[in-house]
């Protein structure tokens, strides 16, 4: 028999520990300051409710019900139509390619976790920190090493299987991100920067929310609960059948939004306490800004290593919740045994991320997309082409080409519960989820302009 989650907390946990990554801690801090703070909240809160949660109730359906690995979960619920049975290629493939530059971006938190706990900020000026980063970015050794150690990480918490790997690792990283995540908030209240953070986080400036705004809560509605990568597909495989989908995908939602929300509580007070500081974009924020602040206030020392770690937490339950898709599909589709299909996909995920790790040194010449670096054009086909087509074509896989008694059966538990729920989700992920999709979709690849 298929191994499964001991139980609910397990689950919740890990699909959490794949939902809660950069997205929560680093982007979704910074694109809420940009657009409008709580206008952009009430928005976010919307697209998750009509795009996010159908979908990630669509993959829960589809990976429990299966009970296989991405590719062979499609296959197994229509194996008679040859281009449906075959999109889980497409989440397969979009999970090693991001798997493949995440770990390069995870070894930078692993770095900057070095640095904190030798104290390297402390009494360095600005510019020197700022230097840090373009530093470690442009060296080839650092860089491959960070990515094998953290490859090697992934690699020890999937080996051990559903029971005493992914969920034992999760029930340890995720209470422990919870907790300094909360102590951070608290601080950050206590600093001369809360009521400019709170403000900046929380207070609706609909003058600044644009159809950009729009589109932008919509596609992070989907990055951020690891929908259309096959990790939400691959997980619900191990969950027991009588577990009800909806109110365990609500609590996974739930937590997921409230860690981005208190993460911006978090991070700008302690930004604004400082005079003069100023919240950066891109991967600044984290890299440039917050270690400029740590150098300066009181306890920055020991608030950098705790961050650092919760960086480094949320990196490392995303990446193994990739890491297990590629092993499950191994298992399921060619027989081998576990420790075999990890090592063998840790490898290989490993060799591919190669490039990405020297994108900014030895490769830095090398340009892709729109003169895009190597890492930089990985993350823009996975993220803006391959996520929204993958979203789009499981919300039109679940409306419309799946046995309706499938979903219905899912979805209500065989009947045990309302069916009201069934009925609201299948009209979101018929009409509602897949246009919604289909415009993030048009926008990012420049066909209608926001
Ligand atoms: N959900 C993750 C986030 O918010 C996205 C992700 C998941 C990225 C798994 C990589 C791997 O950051």
């Amino acid at each position: 028999m298929r191994n499964h989650w001991s139980g609910r907390l397990g689950f919740i946990l890990a699909a959490v520990g794949s939902a809660v990554g950069l997205g929560n801690i680093w982007k979704f801090p910074f694109i809420t300051g940009m657009n409008g703070g709580g206008a952009f909240v009430l928005i976010y809160l919307l697209a998750i409710l009509v795009c996010g949660l159908p979908i990630l109730m669509a993959e829960f359906t589809i990976g429990r019900h299966a009970q296989k690995d991405v590719v062979g979960s499609f296959r197994e619920l229509t194996p008679k139509s040859t281009f449906w049975k075959n999109i889980g290629w497409l989440n397969l493939i979009v999970s090693f390619v991001i798997l493949s530059y995440y770990g390069v971006v995870a070894g930078w938190t692993l770095d900057y976790l070095a640095k904190s706990l030798t104290n390297s900020f402390a009494g360095r000026s600005s510019d020197e920190i700022v230097g840090m980063f373009g530093a470690l970015v442009t060296n080839p050794g650092e860089q491959v090493l960070w990515l094998t150690v953290f490859m090697g990480l992934c690699l020890i918490a999937v080996i051990s299987g559903v029971k005493n790997g992914l969920e034992r690792w999760n029930k340890i990283l995720m209470p422990t991100l919870f907790v300094i995540l909360a102590f951070m908030a608290v601080y950050a209240m206590t600093t001369s920067g809360a009521g400019a953070g709170i403000k900046f986080m929380l207070y609706p400036d609909f003058s600044k929310l644009g159809a950009n705004g729009v589109l932008e809560a919509i596609g992070h509605s989907f990055f951020t609960l690891s929908l259309a990568m096959g990790a939400m597909i691959t997980y619900a495989s191990y969950m027991d059948k009588n577990e009800p989908i909806f109110p365990v995908a609500v609590r996974i939602v739930f937590l997921d939004t409230v860690v981005a929300i208190v993460a911006g509580l978090a991070i700008f007070p302690i930004v604004f306490s400082v005079d003069g500081m100023k919240p950066g974009a891109g991967p600044g924020l984290i890299f440039k800004t917050l270690p400029q602040v740590f150098a300066t206030i009181p306890m920055g020392g020991f608030l950098a290593v705790l961050f650092f770690i919760l960086l480094a937490f949320a990196a490392l339950s995303s990446a193994i919740s990739l890491l297990e898709v590629l092993t499950a599909f191994m298992i399921d589709e060619k027989k081998m045994d576990r420790k075999k299909a990890t090592a063998l996909m840790t490898v290989l995920v490993y060799l591919a991320g190669i490039p990405s790790a020297l994108s900014y040194s030895l490769l830095a010449d090398v340009k892709l997309f729109n003169g895009k670096a190597v890492l930089d054009s990985l993350d823009y086909l996975a993220s803006n082409i391959g996520l929204p087509v993958g979203g789009l074509l499981i919300a039109i896989y679940t409306g419309y080409i799946l046995d309706k008694k499938i979903s219905r059966a899912e979805i209500t538990e065989e009947g045990r519960s309302a069916i009201a729920v069934f009925n609201i989700w299948f009209f979101t992920i018929r009409y509602i989820a897949p246009l919604a999709v289909l415009i993030v979709f048009l926008n990012k690849i420049g066909i209608i302009k926001a």
